[in-house]
């Protein structure tokens, strides 16, 4: 039997994406928030969308900075993470907060997260506002991963959780990469 979701809800149905750390910074002051709302939406060129609450500090710098880094955390970053998705940069220093270190972009000017397990470095394209989040289109411009957590595909190896990209359920709620199917002899 299939009961209904609450509207308010069904977002949700699509959760198991890896939850991010935004990074970005303007007029040298640098910020990061958590973020689960993302999406490749592109492969060439390469595009992520990201909804971005226009209430979020995050927001105004994003819109005119024009450049931020999509850090991917893994599974010992969880407290940071919900602490970065808490409390505002306009209130604190998130970087000092959390202890997280800083390291330069490469492609961007904006810092990485060094403890992260891949870094996403993105240039703004266009911003829409179809509901109550932004919709920040941005061009991926390099992107780096940890060797071990990644070739081709997050490798997911099942019995070392730090390697694992925490995934967003909802709430305070998250969950790691499970178990890996190939289909790859198949038809
Ligand atoms: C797990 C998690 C996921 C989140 N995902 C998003 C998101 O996709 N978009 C968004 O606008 N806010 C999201 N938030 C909320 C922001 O991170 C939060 O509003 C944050 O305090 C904004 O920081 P800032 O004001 O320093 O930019 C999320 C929070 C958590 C804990």
């Amino acid at each position: 039997m299939k009961k209904e979701v609450p509207l308010s809800r069904a977002h949700r149905l699509f959760a198991g994406r890896p939850t991010c750390l935004l990074t970005v910074r303007y007029k040298g002051q640098v910020n990061v928030m958590t973020i689960a709302w993302v999406c490749p939406i592109s492969l060439e060129p390469p595009l992520v969308a990201m909804a971005i609450h226009p209430a979020t500090y995050t927001h105004d710098m994003l819109k005119r900075s024009e450049e931020c880094v999509l850090n991917i955390p893994g599974r010992p970053l969880a407290e940071q993470v919900l602490k970065c998705g808490q409390a505002s940069g306009e209130d604190v220093d998130k970087i000092e907060l959390t202890g997280l270190t800083l390291e330069s972009g490469h492609r961007v000017e904006v810092p990485w997260i060094d403890e992260c397990l891949a870094h996403v470095e993105c240039a703004v394209v266009d911003i829409v506002a179809p509901g109550d989040h932004s919709l920040f289109i941005a061009q991926i411009v390099g992107a780096w991963a940890e060797e071990e957590a990644f070739e081709e595909t997050w490798l997911a190896p099942e019995d070392t959780e730090e390697l694992l990209p925490l995934l967003h359920l909802g709430g305070k709620l998250f969950a790691l990469l499970g178990k890996k199917i190939d289909l790859s002899g198949k038809a």
